[in-house]
């Protein structure tokens, strides 16, 4: 039997994953309408999409996502478009009568200050973080929207709490992009232009954790077959770095010889983020991408593919 599962933003990096992944699969049909076709904000759109296509399953890899700059720049894009976006295609799906659906949430709405490593049950047990609190709020409202229609109408949909991706089609914008396409670019200017040091932003101190784009995609897929409760899932790598350790390991990648600068004015965000991810392993998952090899094949990806988008 052939499942016809519908991908929500599939030019970017999670979307082309999953794309890549599903698209690899013969028992899959991927529809994977991109903006000009299918633009997601357009309600009525959606609902005359889902009606006349009915697919098995939707996996909503749409949304405005950012770094801490541009999150800080643009609250109103943060929480007002990933709202509409996340709300018209559940909406729409349950009018279509959609089987299965995943939804994504994002490591950095866990409170600023909960315990690590980060157990589900964190979620809204403290003051949030407030350089992205309005895309951290509209995630919240998207993870509570596939609890109601579980609640209300008994459908099987749920969501993952991906940690920190990185990956080819990530956003390497110097001015919006996150940590890891930021580091990328940055060092790859630098080379280039032959410069002998690179100014990063905050202390280096944070540690992070990150899950390379095709692990995830894995783990989606994973959950949306073997994974169904009215609680999100976390999915992480288990390996954390610190953004000091990251920053030189990215430099050995792209093989800048300059020096490493740290600005302490600009903010250092959440300091640790780190998933507890032992619900999602224990079912049988497992990352397969190692930091290094990832940095090493998204370098390589970025030299082909990207200047900025
Ligand atoms: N990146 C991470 O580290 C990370 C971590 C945890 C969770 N996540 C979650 O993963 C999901 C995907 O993130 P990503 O990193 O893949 O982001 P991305 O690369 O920016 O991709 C987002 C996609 O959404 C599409 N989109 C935005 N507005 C749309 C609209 N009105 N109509 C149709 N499509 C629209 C974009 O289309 P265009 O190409 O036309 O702009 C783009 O293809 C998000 O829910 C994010 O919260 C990401």
């Amino acid at each position: 039997m052939v499942t016809k599962v519908l991908i929500a933003g599939k030019n970017g990096m999670v979307g082309s994953a999953l794309v890549r992944l599903y698209d690899s699969f013969s028992n899959f049909e991927v529809l994977s309408p991109a903006r000009g076709e299918l633009d997601l904000l357009d309600r009525n759109l959606v609902f005359e999409y889902l009606s006349k296509n009915k697919p098995d399953l939707v996996v909503d890899a749409a949304a405005r996502v950012g770094g801490i700059v541009d999150n800080n720049s643009y609250p109103v894009d943060f929480l007002s478009i990933n709202l509409q976006i996340q709300t018209n295609l559940m909406d729409a799906a349950a009018k279509a009568g959609v089987k299965n659906f995943v939804f994504l949430g994002s490591s950095c709405i866990y409170p600023k200050f909960a315990p690590q490593p980060l157990k589900e049950e964190y979620l809204l047990s403290g003051p949030l973080e407030e350089t992205n609190s309005a895309y951290a709020i509209a995630k919240i409202a998207g993870l509570r929207l596939i609890q109601a229609y579980r609640e209300q109408y008994g459908y099987s949909w749920i969501s993952t709490m991906p940690t920190n991706l990185y990956g080819p089609n990530d956003n390497f914008d110097f001015n919006s992009s996150h940590v890891i396409p930021g580091l990328i670019a940055k060092f790859h200017k630098a080379k280039i232009e032959k410069q002998n040091k690179v100014t990063l932003w905050g202390t280096g101190s944070a540690l992070r954790e990150f899950l390379h784009v095709d692990d995830l995609a894995r783990a989606i897929k994973f959950t949306s077959e073997k994974y169904n409760d009215h609680e999100f899932i976390n999915i992480g790598s288990g390996e954390e770095v610190s953004i000091k350790q990251l920053a030189e390991l990215v430099r050995q990648v792209v093989g800048f010889e300059g020096e490493i600068k740290w600005d302490s004015s600009y903010p250092d965000g959440t300091p640790q983020k780190l998933l507890d991810s032992s619900k999602i392993l224990k079912l049988g998952w497992k990352p397969e991408i190692a930091l290094k090899t990832g940095l090493v094949s998204t370098y390589a990806w970025y030299l082909e593919n990207a200047t900025v988008r």
